[in-house]
């Protein structure tokens, strides 16, 4: 039998008050900003030089197109859910309405791998600006201090702080920790905007031509010279021309997740019905807008073959402008971009699970509330452990890419979910209805399915093992304790 929620189930539980509840205290400004927050930081600092200087060339702007365009599509599926179903499990819950408790904890299990593992990738590469900017002040932190085992050294010491820094905010409240995520945000946003007002003026045409550059393998297999499979395999694909814009795009995805990150904090929105679909797609739409502008500015600024290997791409770029005196604020800047995402991250994290603890699928430590504060303050605290191990001792691609198949597997799911749900409830009421269904919800599987294909063998391997960990822990665990499942065993003893 399949154990699901019931919508008007869960609809109560979002209408919960009082003690043992999540306070209601985040405006649709504060969940646009939530959203921003979790979306630009190293994806966009980082991750732009690197698909421009390896696959895609200037044709990077594409690849962010191509990206926003697929979070786009799953955006849309999340805003639908969202609204109508607003409590803090994000996909979580909404797999538990639609596919069943099975499904609802693989998604809850997974999530982990978004949520969690992107706060640890995020810190490690925080940790790298953060010496940068010491080195401005002619501080030379230890370099082994700065990177795990794996990769030399023995821990990276500034990346576990900020893990446990903002853990220990998280714990103080979710409206302090909104108030912090506001101010990093405006400090991001505004530097993303001083780059490409600055820089601007600044840009050198002949730096976007050839606009998308020329692969061999492409022409070869235009020429007839080549067959496709041989070229698919090669090393040629998604190192320029068409197939690099597309690999590009598979790179930049990191830079958009999270968006759905404001879909967890659903429980905590004065008004959700209305602020979750304006803050999932409105936080999409900003950032694809200041996206597409920053890389048009900085591969204008230079030429995209300097940012092959270079750890600093966008102080490359600016450098151009003469304004280098605004350097150390760009750090600062892209220093507070990676903390909000951090931040974001690890909300989403607890709050997820907090939902998960709640339905008796995990242990009840995971959604006791502090009795001040009201925060899920002993999850937040299991995964500043968790998250800090990781970012600690973990090599940082690594923890990209798994990343990115976890959040891409979720996606997936929550677009068919709202496919089933269409066809199981067609009466629900939705304050906001995902457009063109069943097209969208669709091209949103495709285009992930698609992501996930471009995604290293070994990343598959990765996930296929947290997965099989997670169906060990069902079993032996939280179909025991399954308060639905019990309710049910209960009536039928009756
Ligand atoms: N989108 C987030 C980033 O780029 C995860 O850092």
């Amino acid at each position: 039998m399949l154990f699901k929620k019931s919508i008007p189930q869960l609809l109560a539980e979002a209408n919960e008050s009082g003690e043992g509840t999540l306070k209601r205290s985040l405006t649709s400004f504060n969940l646009v900003a939530l959203g921003v927050g979790a979306i630009i930081g190293a994806g966009l600092f980082s991750l732009t030089g690197i698909a421009a200087a390896d696959n895609a060339g200037p044709a990077v702007i594409l690849s962010f197109i191509i990206a926003a365009v697929g979070c786009g599509f799953a955006g849309l599926c999340y805003a639908e859910f969202a609204s109508m179903i607003p409590v803090a499990g994000s996909a979580y819950t909404y797999s538990y309405a639609t596919m069943g408790e099975f499904m609802a904890w693989i998604i809850g299990w997974d999530l982990v791998l978004e949520y969690a593992l992107s706060a640890a990738t995020v810190a490690s590469s925080w940790s790298q600006y953060f010496s940068q900017f010491l080195l401005e002040f002619g501080i030379h932190f230890p370099q082994r201090l700065l990177h795990g085992p794996f990769e030399g050294g023995i821990v990276n010491i500034p990346a576990i702080v900020i893990v446990c820094l903002l853990s220990l905010l998280l714990m103080k409240g979710t409206k302090d920790s909104s108030a912090v995520n506001n101010v990093l945000v405006i400090v991001k946003v505004a530097v993303v905007l001083i780059f490409i007002v600055l820089g601007w003026s600044f840009i050198n045409p002949a730096n976007h031509h050839p606009f998308i550059p020329v692969n061999g393998g492409e022409e070869a297999v235009k020429a007839g010279t080549r067959g496709f499979f041989e070229f698919f395999s090669s090393d040629d694909f998604g190192h320029f021309g068409i197939s690099g814009v597309l690999r590009g795009a598979g790179v930049v995805f990191f830079a958009f997740i999270g968006f759905d990150a404001v879909s967890t904090a659903a429980q905590e929105a004065k008004n959700p019905q209305k602020g979750m679909p304006i803050g999932i797609i409105g936080s999409l739409i900003v950032c694809t807008l200041l996206y597409v502008l920053f890389s048009y500015v900085m591969t204008g600024l230079e030429n995209y073959t300097k940012f092959a290997g270079d750890a600093k791409p966008v102080a490359t770029a600016f450098a151009q402008t003469g304004y280098t005196f605004l350097n150390r604020f760009l750090m600062i800047a892209i220093l507070a971009g990676y903390t909000s995402v951090i931040l974001v991250m690890l909300l989403g994290q607890s709050r997820v699970f907090y939902s998960m603890s709640k339905d008796g699928l995990l242990p009840k430590i995971f959604s006791d509330l502090h009795p001040k504060n009201q925060t899920p303050w002993k999850t937040n605290l299991v995964f500043m452990i968790f998250v800090s191990i990781f970012t600690g001792f973990v090599p940082v691609s690594d923890l990209g890419h798994m990343v990115s198949i976890g959040t891409l597997f979720a996606f997936s799911l929550v677009c068919i979910g709202v496919l089933i749900l269409r066809k199981t409830n067609p009466e629900l009421e939705r304050p906001f209805r995902t457009p063109w269904v069943p097209l969208i919800p669709i091209l949103g599987v495709v285009v992930c399915v698609l992501m996930m294909a471009s995604l290293p063998i070994v990343s598959w391997e990765r996930l296929a093992i947290w997965m099989a960990l997670g169906v060990i822990i069902y079993y032996a665990y939280s179909k025991k304790h399954s308060k639905i499942r019990n309710e049910y065993n209960n009536s039928l003893s009756k």
